[in-house]
């Protein structure tokens, strides 16, 4: 039987919780579906820092090299740990690494869940660049501490960074409804995003069938919230898809909902998986925090590794239980509640 290797990274805070239901609902989708899954788990996270001084080993990433995905929780725990530390200390560096550079966030109403908006059709696919732009890390700070100070955060856009984004979005709008909205602040921003713009008209000279708008971050945050279904593909920058697929959730119906998949597409090195949350310490250690933006992600990553059917049965046992109600409130049911239900639909279709 094929058998895929799985690491596994809780991480922090609610990631740990969110993790340990999706692995439960992979491997029973597995045995239902005739793979194996062979995992191995990392406690790199904000307490092995403070046990060890670094967020994983420095061999880290070779060691994540040779699995064929990571399922990963969330990282930070700012009460301990800046996250400017733990967030480059562990996933901005796999994100990079492993040249992740197409996060694919869906933003969907699950049945019987109440969003906060009167529409409630939208489909939308956010496609985030998630390797460079305005997380490149370079810049700095000089006169530091004096009245002086400056400090600058340098956004680098490459040629070859920004065009294959674009084409990966292009692609995904083939197989959707075709409609590519591309996101930039080209009227305030005079270098990178005008550059994001003229990229955007090059590429959609090679796809004729897709239809493409351009719009500004600002104007995009405003429909996404008055008429999300006339979305389809919405790409963006790292840090301007970052914001959105907050906003993307939040139209959802909360972080609880938001799956995420970091795709290495020429599959040189693994693809990664995590809600598109972050490690809650507000409800963190309550039992509360819902596993289906986690469980999602999961189903995202069998459908990348080729389980389709697997995928597929997921997502359906996961809108079986919110149809019935069950996950579809905060607080209204608790993550092993959640998880049981979706593992019982599972058990009742495959
Ligand atoms: P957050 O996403 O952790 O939480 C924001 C709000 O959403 C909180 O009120 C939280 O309770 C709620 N929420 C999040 N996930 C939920 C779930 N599954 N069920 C119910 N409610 C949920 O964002 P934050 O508070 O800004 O960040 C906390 C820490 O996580 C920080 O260290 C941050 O840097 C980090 N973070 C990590 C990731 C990641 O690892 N991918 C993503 C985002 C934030
Ligand atoms: C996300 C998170 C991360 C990001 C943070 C924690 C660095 O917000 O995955 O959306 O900005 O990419
Ligand atoms: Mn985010």
């Amino acid at each position: 039987v094929k058998t895929y290797e799985l690491a596994l990274i809780p991480g922090d805070g609610i990631g740990v919780d969110v993790t340990s239901a999706a692995m439960a609902v992979v491997e029973t989708a597995a045995a239902r579906h005739g793979f194996g899954i062979n995992s191995q788990q990392f406690d790199w996270s904000c307490a092995h820092y403070l046990e060890t001084g670094a967020m994983m080993p420095e061999d880290g990433i070779e060691t994540l090299r040779r699995f064929d995905a990571i399922l990963l929780g969330a990282v930070g725990w700012p009460q301990t740990v800046p996250d400017s530390v733990s967030l480059h200390g562990l996933l901005l560096p796999i994100r990079k690494a492993f040249t992740q550079y197409a996060n694919i966030r869906p933003h969907r109403l699950l049945p019987g869940v109440q969003g906060p908006l009167k529409a409630d059709a939208f489909d939308i696919l956010c496609i985030r660049e998630n390797t460079e732009g305005e997380y490149s890390g370079a810049g700095g700070r000089v006169h530091q501490g004096t009245l002086n100070e400056v400090a600058t955060e340098v956004a680098i856009f490459t040629r070859a960074g920004v065009e294959r984004i674009l084409r990966f979005a292009f692609d995904q709008a083939r197989s959707r409804r075709g409609h590519v909205t591309s996101v930039t602040k080209s009227n305030a921003q005079k270098h990178s995003m005008v550059f994001w713009d003229e990229m955007t008209r090059l590429v959609a000279q090679d796809y004729p069938d897709v239809t493409v708008d351009m719009m500004h971050i600002d104007a995009m945050a405003a429909r996404m919230v008055m008429a999300p279904e006339s979305l389809d593909v919405v790409v963006a920058s790292n840090l301007f898809g970052d914001i959105l697929t907050d906003l993307g959730a939040a139209i959802q119906g909360g972080l609880g909902f938001a799956a995420s998949a970091n795709i290495c597409p020429d599959r040189s090195g693994p693809s990664m998986f995590e809600p598109v949350h972050g490690s809650a310490p507000d409800i963190a250690g309550k039992g509360i925090a819902n596993p289906i933006a986690a469980i999602w992600s999961a189903a995202m990553m069998l459908d990348h590794l080729g389980e389709t059917a697997a995928a597929q049965a997921i997502l359906s046992a996961i809108e079986a239980a919110t149809a019935k109600g069950i996950g579809t409130r905060p607080g209204s049911h608790s993550t092993d509640d959640i998880t049981t239900a979706i593992l019982a639909a599972l058990k009742d279709n495959a």
